[in-house]
């Protein structure tokens, strides 16, 4: 049987697409910029949404990527065969470009030929949609796919549910798609078998949106200015399903990091289930946490936001860490193998390793000291505790006093036959005005950011501001991360120690200034290197020297940067900071209000 390795599966991809008219562009950060909707990015569109709207994406109509991306909505379940994270996901697109006469061929020409994936025929499956009051039955497809060769026993007709992707968040693009999967050697589970059921006949490996529609707040559906195509392979998944592995632990991706596990506890992956389980949750959380901390716009452990997904991840690896023997320590050197593997393909990795070795440090100390007291705390709580159940204020206290993440919490819980009052819980939570899980879980569930004409106001204030605080601070003065609701920007920002007053309001007037001037707003594409030579800032993340936006305010501001923005510095009115704050150790955070309005729109 032929083996696939995954280094080989990424360049294969990008160069059959490359070979096919498409600019190879660089993974975006795992951290979304200016959204303050999702967390993390959890799909090769994600980045994308603002060109699959309609907006010109600098490298042209035709991407294709490997994108880092992390969902942390399963973290509960990693630990058996299949959850993860963190994954790869392999993808190209068209933005009103090709569409399915185009992909569908390209895609069956990927599995099949021998230069490719080199799957026998008759072991692929393919589905698509069956048509609904939104959208048609998707007739069109199921012939493309007929015109490769396919037989109509391999050709299912799903409904939404199943063939249908998107939108990322509540609102945003989305439309049918047709999926291909593997038939594995399992008998039919009945004559209704089909890939819409779990039984495990069917694998998916790949998955072609139609993306056409645009979702709207009120749940219908409008056809998009334009036609696109965004399609998504899992690394893992992929490389598990075609190697014919029951677990994605069983890859070549998680070789060196099992095998350093093993080294360091003295004991064997698939010893016994126990041994098993630890070793997926410590791989996994740790490579997690290592592209987390070592993304360009990385974070540490905190009590908010990604911050506090890091956390979670990095305590749960710890404590399993610690039922199969770890050293003390063990984190970093962990990551140091994720960072080795990896850091061809993530450049970024290499240069943050220091950042990431030092916060997994820190924070590994953090919590051996409050999991001492923590756990005396949680034998008394529950050698007191009714009705079998650990109430709120309890679980809120070794939330907030012990640094147990409340999950945590629940897990110990369960392993004593316990359950947590959750509600209790997050009435404490609010009680205590703590912004974290609660607000994260909720935005997990969210739309992707809108991209009103007042966010883009708010988004120039924040290069006006990133511009002004390095005038005043230095230029030590880097961004770190940006937030951007409907209300107010948040910006982070490194800089060793709190502002003084004097300069905080020198900020202020200092864009009061930029805004008062009404500079005009324009934008040129160029490669990195070209914006480095013009002054530009930013995070020159890319790679493949794709093009890239450069946003220049006046004499005031160069940056690096997606957009949209506003058209003019005079748009936004007027500029208040509320507030300055640490937000991690070297990272201030600034929020700030603009005088425009969603009313001025
Ligand atoms: N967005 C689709 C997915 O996540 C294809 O890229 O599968």
């Amino acid at each position: 049987m032929k083996t696939y390795q995954s280094a080989e599966l990424r360049s294969m991809f990008l160069k059959f697409f490359q070979d096919h008219g498409h600019a190879v562009i660089s993974s975006a950060s795992v951290i979304p910029e200016n959204d303050p909707t999702v967390l993390f990015t959890t799909a090769g569109m994600h980045p994308l949404v603002p060109y699959l709207m309609g907006a010109k994406h600098p490298a042209g109509h035709r991407l294709t990527d490997v994108q880092k991306c992390v969902r942390t909505g399963d973290i509960e379940d990693v630990g058996d065969f299949s959850h993860l994270t963190f994954f790869e996901m392999l993808g190209n697109w068209s933005l009103g470009d090709y569409f399915k006469k185009e992909m569908i061929p390209w895609s069956w020409e990927f599995l099949t030929s021998e230069k490719y994936l080199g799957l026998p025929k008759d072991k692929l499956a393919f589905s698509v949609f069956a048509g609904d009051d939104d959208c048609p039955r998707d007739d069109e497809s199921a012939q493309l796919w007929r015109d490769c060769g396919v037989s109509d026993d391999h050709i299912f007709f799903l409904p939404k549910e199943n063939n249908w992707w998107g939108p990322a968040g509540v609102t945003g693009p989305c439309g049918p798609d047709t999926e291909m999967f593997i038939i594995t050697d399992k008998e039919p589970c009945g004559p209704d078998c089909s890939p819409a059921c779990s039984c495990g006949r069917y694998l998916e490996i790949w998955n072609d949106v139609f993306m056409q529609y645009n979702k709207k707040a009120d749940g219908t559906f409008e056809p998009l200015a334009q036609k696109n195509v965004d399609t998504g392979m899992g690394l893992e998944r992929t490389i598990c399903v075609l190697n014919g592995k029951k677990s994605v632990y069983e890859t070549d991706l998680f070789a060196n990091i099992l095998g350093k596990i093993a080294e360091l506890s003295g004991k064997t992956y698939g010893s016994d289930a126990e041994t098993t389980k630890a070793f997926r949750i410590i791989g996994d959380h740790m490579r997690t946490s290592t592209f987390i901390m070592g993304d360009d716009r990385g974070v540490s452990p905190s009590n908010v936001d990604q911050g506090y997904v890091l956390r979670r991840l990095i305590r749960r690896a710890v404590r399993y860490g610690m039922d199969i023997g770890m050293p003390d320590g063990f984190t970093g050197e962990i990551a140091k193998v994720i960072i080795d593997q990896y850091q061809t393909v993530y450049p970024e990795l290499k240069r943050n390793q220091h950042f990431v070795v030092e916060q997994l440090a820190l924070e590994e100390t953090r919590f051996a000291k409050t999991l001492k007291q923590g756990n005396k705390e949680f034998e008394k709580l529950i050698a007191k505790v009714e009705n079998q159940q650990i109430d709120g204020e309890s679980a809120f206290h070794l939330y907030d006093t012990f640094g147990f993440p409340v999950e945590m919490t629940q897990e110990l819980a369960k392993e004593k036959g316990l359950t947590v009052d959750m509600n209790g819980f997050h009435e404490c939570f609010k009680k205590h005005q703590a912004t974290s899980q609660a607000g994260a879980e909720q935005r997990f569930k969210g739309g992707l950011a809108d991209h009103s004409a007042q966010t883009a106001r708010l988004h120039t204030a924040t290069h006006l501001l990133h511009a002004a605080l390095r005038h005043v601070l230095g230029d030590e003065v880097a961004q770190k991360g940006s937030n951007i609701t409907a209300e107010r920007l948040r910006f982070d920002f490194s800089f060793g120690r709190k502002m003084t007053k004097e300069e905080i309001a020198e900020a202020e007037k200092l864009v009061n200034e930029y805004i008062a001037a009404a500079a005009d707003i324009t934008c040129e594409e160029m490669t990195v290197p070209e914006a480095k030579a013009a002054g530009a800032i930013g995070l020159f993340e890319s790679k493949y020297g794709e093009q890239v936006k450069v946003y220049t305010m006046g004499s005031y501001s160069k940056e690096i940067c997606g957009g949209p923005h506003a058209h003019n510095t005079g748009d936004l009115k007027s500029f208040k900071i509320l507030k300055e704050e640490s937000s991690s150790a070297g990272v201030r955070r600034i929020k700030a209000v603009i005088g425009a309005t969603i009313d001025d729109e």
